[in-house]
């Protein structure tokens, strides 16, 4: 068992979250399941726990770098290290580019985009002081193609890209990795119906996606069995990027 540590925001997600969290648990990871959804996260330990792993719920508003601050503060105070980030936690917005608001572009930037660079910026003290450190952010399949209504969630996540690259180039040599995956359309409760048609139509591979997928990815990402790959971009889209002029 690795007593390593890791910080998954948005871990309470009932679609990807949560499947991240079980995905470093399973690997011997403690996880800090950090939502604004409080008892989401508080749910999703007490999953973990039953597991027998090592979890514990944390407030955290991604948006706010006070938030942030408590939530790596209380980490280093109750585990003395970080080893691992994940930024999963996200919103979407489907507005056709120029209908978006200026609110809407805000609060989508702040949460998707402005929101992972601040954990990076509180957590990565910790993790050079700790002499190593892996980042995983959560993008997805809109950062590298279009797609009617996805406009400006899209620029997030491919601003996301280019911060994953920049980070892992600045602080390369002093052993912090940090990479992307970008998920396809996941299966949830709820979008089964939907997604049978997405999956038949816009998937080279026959099976949905589930949230166990895009975590397993992130596990390997994060463990040493990655240590030599960084700044890349890993789609877990059961082949939906690379499909052309089908769909
Ligand atoms: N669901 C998909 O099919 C899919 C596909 C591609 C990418 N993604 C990405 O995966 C990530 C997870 O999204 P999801 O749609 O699967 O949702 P999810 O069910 O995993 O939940 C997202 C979680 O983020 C939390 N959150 C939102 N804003 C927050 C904030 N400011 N601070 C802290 N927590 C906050 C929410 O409370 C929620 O628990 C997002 O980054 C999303 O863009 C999802």
């Amino acid at each position: 068992m690795s007593e390593s540590v890791c910080i998954v925001t948005g871990g309470g997600g009932v679609r990807i979250g949560n499947g991240i969290c079980r995905a470093l648990a399973a690997k011997g990871w403690t996880v800090v399941v950090a939502d604004q959804d409080l008892p989401a996260a508080e749910a999703v330990v007490e999953e973990l726990r039953g597991a027998g792993a090592h979890a514990v719920p944390m407030f955290l508003d991604a948006t706010d770098a006070d938030s942030v601050r408590e939530v790596v503060a209380a980490t280093v105070r109750e585990y003395g290290r970080i080893d691992a980030l994940v930024n999963s936690a996200g919103v979407g917005l489907r507005k056709l580019g120029a209908d978006a608001t200026p609110e809407d572009f805000d609060r989508v930037h702040a949460i998707n985009y402005r929101g992972p660079w601040t954990c990076i910026r509180e957590v990565l003290p910790v993790m050079l002081a700790g002499g190593s450190g892996s980042i995983v952010n959560i993008g997805s399949v809109h950062a590298a193609g279009a797609a009617e209504t996805f406009t400006l969630y899209a620029a997030t996540k491919a601003a996301l890209a280019a911060l994953t690259r920049g980070i892992a180039r600045d602080y390369g040599l002093r052993n912090i990795r940090c990479n992307i995956v970008h998920p396809g359309a996941v299966e949830s409760r709820g979008n089964e119906h939907l997604l049978a048609d997405f999956v038949a139509t816009k998937q080279m591979l026959p099976t949905a996606i589930e949230s166990i997928d895009i975590g397993n990815a992130v596990a390997f990402l994060l463990s040493t069995e990655a240590r030599a790959i960084t700044g890349i971009e890993l789609f877990v889209d059961a082949g939906t990027t690379a499909m052309l002029f089908e769909q």
